[in-house]
């Protein structure tokens, strides 16, 4: 460890610290543009300056230098916010938005960028320059996720560097020099096939880098995030989903607009996903919002929630070799509530409720794993995975089958067997099952999914329950208790 002093306080440092990590660490605030704590540092920002003085040295009589590319020595004396460093900054933002458009009031940045904040911390000036400014394009497509205005985009190269070092499809450049610099995807559709490439969203600093999923979509401030964890494969990455403010639901919008996914980001977690999530966990929406089952069955047609509960719990309880087909979407609070309420009583397995759709990267050596279910691990914690055969599953005197969740095809089970099916989209098989109950989906309900190394990470409900449906945490305990107990 070596000491050295942030604003006159001894703060002690590893050897190979930069100024920027050793503050951080301590609690002292440096901005910056593009240094980040997982890419390689470029240096090329200068927002970052710091002043360095010798012991009984003056502020103001030291040297400036840029904190993130400047290791720490024994002894040195750092000042991170004196005159003369905020003088440097204001003199640094002059020149970045030099050719920065003023067009906060229609960027999607708006509320989260970095340029504005340190403008209004450290310049709050206008323009010094008499220049006219150099345009550049303002929505050049970098592929089918992504758009480039390149008027806002500061050459920070974060987003190149992301790609060198991240994602490794190499796919982002920076093409000329100086004002005319633009960043520019290689030209082999490298960008376009880089399952992360919307982590360049995020770590832009400014508003360059655009969602056109949520390109003008939402100001920032009327969303609010709720902690989730991304179903989408067996690593189980930690997200936000991002969904319209309480406060800020408007009567005049369609209902479906105040109860929508607007956007999912990364949560950061170093022992799981790092501050990333590929894309496929930025498309939630297209999961969650498909069309919904909303209404209880019998055979087709529809019932009360309560007789179809009722009807099931009587065939559950009739059944002499019933078999459950658990769901690998289970929460860990779910499957346990299962195992209490139906675990003896029927021969249980865990079924796989999604398999990789055509097209879909089946691993990588960053986060994609091949299993695509959030809570094998719990599932087969407490049960048998299913037998690849299914059919070897089902005893020939089977006489019940509960199958809970998609992703399982009805040929497959037994002809005579009584069918109790419990899921939450509309579905054909809903209608052939003899008792079809709609419960309640991951972004309705809180609870816990265990990852393939055994992390668990909780979710939490960002919308209300819909009518008519129930969690499947209280169905379980409905199913194993006297009809007068049960209320859904
Ligand atoms: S597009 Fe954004 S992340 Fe990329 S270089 Fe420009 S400012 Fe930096
Ligand atoms: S790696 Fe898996 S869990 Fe993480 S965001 Fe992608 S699909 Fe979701
Ligand atoms: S953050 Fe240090 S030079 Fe950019």
């Amino acid at each position: 460890m070596v000491e050295f002093f942030i604003n006159d306080v001894a703060v002690q440092a590893e050897d190979n610290q930069t100024v920027m990590q050793a503050a951080r660490a301590h609690g002292f605030y440096i901005p910056y543009f593009c240094w980040h704590p997982q890419l390689s540092v470029p240096g090329n920002c200068r927002i970052c300056a710091v002043e360095v003085t010798n012991e009984g040295q003056a502020a103001g009589s030291g040297w400036l230098d840029i904190a993130c590319n400047m290791p720490i020595s024994k002894g040195m004396r750092v000042l991170t916010d004196s005159e003369r460093v905020r003088e440097r900054r204001k003199e640094t933002l002059q020149f970045i938005t030099l050719n920065h458009p003023v067009d906060c009031g229609i960027c999607d940045k708006a509320g989260e960028c970095t340029l504005q904040d340190y403008h209004y911390e450290y310049n709050g000036s206008p323009s010094i320059s008499r220049d006219a400014k150099v345009h550049a394009t303002k929505h050049y497509k970098l592929s089918e996720r992504i758009v480039l205005d390149n008027e806002r985009c500061i050459m920070c190269t974060r987003c190149v560097r992301f790609t060198r070092e991240i994602s490794k499809t190499n796919s982002l450049g920076v093409q000329n020099r100086g004002d005319h610099s633009l960043i520019r995807p290689v030209e082999d559709g490298a960008f376009e096939a880089d399952h992360y490439s919307d982590n360049v969203i995020d770590i832009c600093p400014v508003g360059a880098l655009l969602s056109t999923q949520f390109l003008h979509k939402a100001r920032v401030w009327y969303l609010q995030p709720t902690p989730s964890v991304c179903p989408g494969c067996e690593r189980g990455c930690t997200v936000n989903i991002w969904h319209r403010k309480n406060e800020w639901k408007l009567k005049a919008l369609d209902a479906k607009q105040n109860a929508r996914i607007d956007r999912v980001t990364p949560l950061e977690n170093p022992a799981v996903n790092g501050p990333w999530i590929c894309n496929k966990g930025r498309d939630l929406a297209k999961v969650f919002e498909r069309a919904r089952a909303e209404e209880a069955l019998l055979k087709g047609r529809p019932t009360e929630l309560q007789t179809a509960i009722d009807t099931a719990r009587a065939l559950i309880s009739a059944a002499r070799r019933p078999v459950a087909l658990v769901s690998n979407w289970g929460s860990n609070e779910e499957l346990a509530a299962f195992d209490k309420a139906l675990g003896l009583r029927l021969s249980c397995y865990v079924k796989t409720d999604c398999q990789p759709e055509p097209g879909e990267p089946i691993e990588d050596d960053l986060l994609i794993r091949p299993d695509k279910n959030p809570n094998s691990a719990a599932a087969r914690a407490l049960f048998p995975p299913l037998p690849a055969d299914a059919r070897s599953a089902f005893p020939s005197d089977c006489d019940l089958v509960l199958v809970w969740g998609e992703g399982f095809s009805f040929a497959q089970l037994p002809p005579a067997a009584k069918i109790v099916y419990l899921n939450s989209w509309l579905q054909p098989e809903n209608g052939h099952a003899d008792v079809f109950l709609p419960i309640s989906v991951q972004t309705e309900r809180s609870g816990h999914y265990t990852n393939f190394r055994g992390g668990v990470s909780a979710f939490a409900a960002c919308f209300g329950k819909k009518p008519g449906v129930i969690d499947a945490q209280a169905l379980f305990a409905a199913l194993a208790a006297p009809v007068a107990a049960v209320s859904p």
